[in-house]
């Protein structure tokens, strides 16, 4: 039997990146992974009601419900390796993970980002303030961003990134809305693909895709 690549998914909100991924699989437009376990920091994330629907084991773990950081991280640490993933998937996961954490699952942690990195990122973009920085600063162009986590903010190997517009009469709402439908939903499912077909390599401390071998 084909090997499946086992994914455990990170939110804190909404879930539409959870959901792109899920419709992938349940479209088969997305094959080869299995999404083995959601977690989240806060109970209340619609992320977890997506994930139920879907029958895939759904958990919270909050900082406030232990006694400290590092006792929460232990938890998060444990229950992720219960789960045995392949791939960890950041989908608007809004804790930083511990750089123990991160160095365990080295080059095995996905994080998406709503704008072209390396602009409108690091400690202070999240969330509508990214939108809010990119229509202050008048660019043209924002987007999205999937890459891999490393001990910084937003600084690990980029994977795959996709642009969109920015529209002289756009609120941080409406180009949130358009990164979302028109870069996010394409380049999630896609980077998630790539790694189950085994065709991203690493150079010199950075990601890129290995193209697939024409056949003749
Ligand atoms: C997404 O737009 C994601 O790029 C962003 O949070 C949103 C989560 O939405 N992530 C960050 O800002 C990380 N720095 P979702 O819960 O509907 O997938």
């Amino acid at each position: 039997m084909e090997k499946m690549l086992r994914i455990v998914v990170l939110v804190s909100g909404s879930g539409s990146n959870l959901q792109n991924l899920l419709d992938g699989i349940a479209e088969k437009t997305l094959t080869g992974v299995r999404i083995v376990g959601v977690i989240s920091n806060n109970a209340g994330a619609y992320a977890l009601e997506r994930a139920r629907k879907a029958d895939i084991p759904a958990l919270a773990i909050s900082p406030k419900d232990f006694p400290s950081r590092e006792v929460f991280y232990q938890r998060l640490e444990a229950t992720l390796e219960d789960f045995q993933p392949d791939l960890m998937v950041l989908a608007g996961f809004l804790v930083v993970l511990p750089e123990n954490l991160v160095k365990k699952y080295e080059n095995r942690i996905l994080n998406i980002h709503p704008s072209l990195i390396p602009a409108f990122c690091g400690s202070g973009n999240y969330g509508r303030k990214v939108h809010e920085n990119a229509i202050a600063r008048g660019v043209k162009l924002s987007g999205a961003t999937v890459h891999f986590v490393d001990a910084g903010t937003d600084t690990g190997p980029i994977l795959l990134q996709k642009s969109v517009p920015v529209f002289p009469d756009d609120t941080p709402e409406i180009l949130q809305k358009r990164i979302q439908q028109d870069a996010e939903a394409v380049l999630l499912p896609q980077a998630v693909q790539l790694i189950a077909d085994g065709r991203v390599f690493f150079r010199d401390g950075n990601a890129y895709v290995r193209e697939v071998p024409s056949r003749k």
